[in-house]
């Protein structure tokens, strides 16, 4: 993956447990990088490694810090560089998810060789929908759960989101169940 995505995972750790902890986690993932390239392409199993060392050194599941980093991802990383790309696809979080199955084609022009998610929408009702997750990478349904997550907050929305069909499990794909509220968080 594109070192944009180290370099996130490195600034929700050290934002939220400081730059040792960070220099813990490096060490105990075998990964021995200073500074990470946002545009050259990294080995995936990298990205992983740094997420189960992670795991180890807080002592929290890895599903936790997946959502940890989905929210983050969200709430920081897109809105620090890429403001415009997340403003222009949608102010509501209905609307945003509506747009999401075109939004990696417009990250693609800035990243040529980006592996995309494939994000579809079914079952489109007032205050629900069915969220289809395509890819080739396994283990990211809870990195998926806390972006919704994180665009729950960010639209000031409480959301709800539960994988109902799971490919782990056999299905052709990943499904989730997002459920989302008119009332604003307090
Ligand atoms: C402007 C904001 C965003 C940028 C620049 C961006 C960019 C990227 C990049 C560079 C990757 C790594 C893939 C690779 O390097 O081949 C990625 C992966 C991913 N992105 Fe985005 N993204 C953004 C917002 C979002 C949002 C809002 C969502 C969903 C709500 C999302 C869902 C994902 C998922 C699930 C992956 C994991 C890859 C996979 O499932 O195979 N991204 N994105």
């Amino acid at each position: 993956m594109y070192g944009m995505v180290n370099k996130a995972v490195e600034d929700m750790v050290c934002t939220q447990f400081g730059e040792s902890v960070w220099e813990d986690i490096k060490s105990c993932a075998g990964v021995d990088i200073d500074v990470f390239m946002s545009n050259e392409a990294y080995p995936d199993e990298m990205t992983f490694q740094l997420v189960s060392a992670a795991s180890e050194v807080l002592k929290i599941p890895a599903e936790a810090v997946l959502e940890a980093f989905g929210e983050h991802w969200v709430l920081h990383t897109a809105q620090k560089g890429y403001g415009g790309l997340m403003q222009a696809n949608g102010s509501t979080l209905p609307e945003f998810l509506a747009n999401l199955p075109g939004f990696h084609s417009r990250v693609q022009m800035l990243f040529p060789k980006l592996q995309p998610p494939g994000f579809e929408c079914t079952d489109v009702m007032e205050n629900s929908l069915k969220l289809h997750y395509r890819t080739h990478r396994a283990g990211l349904v809870h990195f998926v759960i806390g972006l919704m997550q994180g665009l729950g907050k960010l639209f000031n929305t409480p959301v709800t989101v539960h994988l109902v069909e799971s490919k782990e499990q056999g299905a052709d794909h990943d499904v989730f169940d997002v459920k989302w509220s008119n009332d604003a968080i307090e």
